[in-house]
């Protein structure tokens, strides 16, 4: 109902606190030209991954679900000369996509594009050595929220922030049976029991914050991973 409220407020911020920006404008433009979901995230969006990543001040970052790299560009661009950034991507396609996009964003040296389901590529990127991660972002095929937080705490530190996308849904997220087509199947079960799973984990303090805009309603996690982690 207020959701034309919502978007035109979001204008507002957006046309006052975040530039144009070709590389972003042009990744946007090739993932729908490619035929991607349109799933990625806002601008404001983009620019607070950008904030928490630099406010935290993270040398490496973790992202899964690439889509066509846009996010991943607000958060590459967050980091200092020398960090790195790994991001996984189940679609060869999209990541194909989203490697143009980063190397078009100047960005392809220092973000690296993981092929394959994440829960086949995390166990590979903890045997490679890689990590911790100071930043993780959950951003894929939501079914599989559960297993993500389990892999993101392995590559993690004491410290690292944990940040996931889509965790509000409207208010889907109350429906104990409730499902989410644009999540993909169990994608919303996957959602629920991800917070149960944050709720019961004594290595986290997490919230969730709920967000309006040119996304409608949803929202996004937020957790520390603890000291004596
Ligand atoms: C949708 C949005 C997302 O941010 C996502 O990760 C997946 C799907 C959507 O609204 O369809
Ligand atoms: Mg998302």
């Amino acid at each position: 109902m207020n959701e034309p409220l919502w978007s035109a407020v979001d204008r507002y911020i957006a046309t006052h606190l975040i530039p144009e920006d070709e590389a972003l404008d042009a990744a946007l433009a090739a993932s729908a030209a490619a035929g991607l979901p349109a799933g990625a995230i806002s601008a404001s969006q983009g620019r607070l991954l950008e904030l928490l990543a630099r406010i935290h001040g993270a040398r490496r970052i973790l992202e899964l679900g690439t889509l066509g790299g846009y996010s991943t560009i607000w958060l590459a661009r967050a980091l200092p000369a020398d960090g790195r950034l790994v991001t996984l991507e189940a679609d060869p396609r999209y990541a194909e996509v989203a490697r143009a996009n980063l190397a078009n964003a100047g960005l392809a040296e220092i973000v690296q594009v993981r092929v394959g389901e994440a829960l086949q590529t995390l166990p590979e990127l903890l045997a490679d050595g890689a990590g911790p991660f100071d930043l993780i972002f959950i951003d894929a095929d939501k079914r599989n929220n559960p297993g993500y937080l389990e892999w993101s705490l392995r590559l993690s530190r004491p410290g690292s922030v944990i940040v996931a996308d889509n965790v509000v849904r409207a208010g889907a997220i109350l429906d104990p049976d409730g499902s989410d087509p644009s999540l993909g199947d169990g994608g919303l079960q996957g959602v629920r029991r991800f917070y149960e799973l944050l709720a019961a984990e004594p290595r986290v303090t997490a919230t969730a914050i709920q967000t309006v805009g040119a996304k409608g309603h949803d929202g996004f996690v937020l957790a520390l991973v603890a000291d004596d982690h």
